[in-house]
């Protein structure tokens, strides 16, 4: 595609980008299921997994409503997301618990990202009149608004425990979790 000149061409080339941002996240969301000490926390990431593998596969098929061939386009926002992400653990090293509430924190901001993307997306689908492509990325965008509320509940969970006097808290000899 030469350049972006109209309404249909930038569905396509905001499809691409996420179509990136998805595929993209089917290689971190195993690592970060990994890193997770919190066993809900991983399981959280791993059943994220399946939706996403499932979500990358929807997006071939909104392509394929359009007529155009599934293309990944580089995504420098979710780039961003996954930097972040290993600036501060190769920087910090966090204990365990931290990088939990760390990683909650990451999850939200892809969440919100992706949410955000596909409201655009929906709502250019719903201008150009593809009915079926809507009705794709409304499922995806379901799945992210799903997951953005479980992961919240767990970071608010895990930063509950911390302060009622979860291993890192205890050893700290200031108090820092404050009331907000
Ligand atoms: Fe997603
Ligand atoms: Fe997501």
């Amino acid at each position: 595609m030469p350049g972006v000149m109209s309404p249909e061409q930038l569905f396509v080339h905001e499809l691409q980008d996420m179509y990136y941002a998805e595929k993209a996240l089917t290689k971190v969301l195993p690592r970060l299921a990994e890193e997770a000490s919190d066993s809900e926390l991983s399981r959280a990431f791993t059943s994220h997994l399946k939706e996403t593998e499932k979500q990358v596969v929807n997006l071939e098929r909104v392509f394929e409503q359009i007529g155009e061939r599934p293309e990944a386009h580089p995504c420098p926002g979710i780039e961003g997301i996954k930097k972040e992400h290993d600036d501060f653990v190769q920087e910090n090293r966090p204990s365990g618990e931290l990088l939990d509430v760390f990683l909650t924190g990451a999850a939200s901001r892809a969440e919100h990202y992706e949410i955000a993307g596909y409201t655009g997306l929906i709502s250019k689908a719903r201008a150009l009149r593809e009915r079926e492509a809507v009705g794709l990325l409304e499922e995806n965008l379901r799945q992210e608004k799903e997951a953005l509320k479980k992961v919240e509940a767990i970071s608010k969970r895990i930063l509950k425990d911390a302060s009622n006097g979860g291993s890192t808290s205890r050893r700290s000899s200031s108090r820092r979790t404050g009331s907000r």
